[in-house]
This record gives C-alpha cells, structure tokens and sequence, in this order.
C-alpha cells in the first residue's frame, strides 16, 4: 500500500469541488486517512512548492495558494500515488483528457484544482511536511475484501 497527499487548491475549494473530487478518490477504492481545511501558512507553502522556488510563475503560485483554505488530505491504496495522478491529469488543463478532474473542471493551468505528489519520494514528505504522525488514521473500508485480489 502506497499513500499520496493531495491538496484540493483554494479555487477548487471556492468552487464548492471537494465533495465530487474526493468522491472520485472513494469510487475508485482509496482509503482518506487524514484530511483538513486550512489557510497554508507561508511557511509551508515555501516547503510544499521548493522546486519551483526560481520558476517565474512562483510568485503567482505563492500569491493563488495564499489567497483562500485549501483542502489537505492523504488517501492510501495500492500504487496511491500513480493512481491519484492518473485520476487528477495533467498540469495543464487543456491537455488534460475528459474523465481527469482538471480536464472535466478547469481551463487554467493557473487554476488547475487539485494537487498531488509527483512521486513516492515527494509523497512521504508532503505528507509529513503538512500532516503529524497522529493525524494518520489507521482502518480499513469494508470493501478491501473485495476491492484486491
Ligand atoms: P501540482 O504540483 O500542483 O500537483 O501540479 P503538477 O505536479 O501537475 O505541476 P508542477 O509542475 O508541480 O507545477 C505546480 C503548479 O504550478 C502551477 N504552474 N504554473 N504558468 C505555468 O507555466 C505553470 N506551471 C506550473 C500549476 O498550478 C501547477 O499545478
Ligand atoms: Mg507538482
């Protein structure tokens, strides 16, 4: 079992998008094992997005990411995070195929909805970057029994 971090942006979440997007997350069979509404502090912004510190669209991603809550959560499933990625699409929203989240709800790579890690590697440090050890819920869904073979 792999876990992912996905953040819902503040776009997504001033739209009224977190109910249809985590709904897809559950259709699909991943677990929610943490989740919270929050207005990122600066600091963590700085943290979540380092690589892109020196892009040149940074200091407008610094200023979207700040300007409302976001929606923080960490599904756990088998290969999380390829299957967080397949099902969010691709970064810009144009490109991105119907039946993604950002190519059914956004037009703007700047206003693309959802965030999530790239990796394994990115993935076990955004979730321990934004989310306590504490926060991680431990459980099952009744349907595992059937959802792996
Ligand atoms: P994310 O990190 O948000 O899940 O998105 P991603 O992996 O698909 O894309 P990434 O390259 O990590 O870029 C992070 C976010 O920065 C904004 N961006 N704007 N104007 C531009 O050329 C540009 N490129 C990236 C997007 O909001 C992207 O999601
Ligand atoms: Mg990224």
């Amino acid at each position: 079992m792999d876990r992912t971090f996905v953040m819902v942006k503040p776009d997504g979440v001033a739209r009224g998008l977190i109910g249809e997007i985590v709904s897809r997350f559950e259709k699909k069979g991943l677990r929610l094992v943490a989740a919270r509404l929050e207005k990122l502090p600066e600091k963590r912004v700085m943290e979540q997005y380092r690589e892109h510190l020196e892009k040149p669209f940074f200091p407008s991603l610094r200023h979207y990411i700040t300007s409302g809550p976001v929606f923080l959560m960490v599904w756990e499933g088998k290969s999380a995070v390829t299957v967080v990625r397949a099902l969010v699409g691709e970064t810009d929203p144009a490109k991105a195929a119907p039946g993604t989240i950002r190519g059914d709800f956004a037009l703007d790579i700047g206003r693309n909805v959802v965030h999530a890690s790239d990796s394994l590697e990115s993935a076990k440090r955004e979730i321990a970057l934004h989310f306590t050890q504490e926060e991680l819920c431990s459980y099952k869904r009744v349907d595992e029994a059937v959802l792996y073979e």
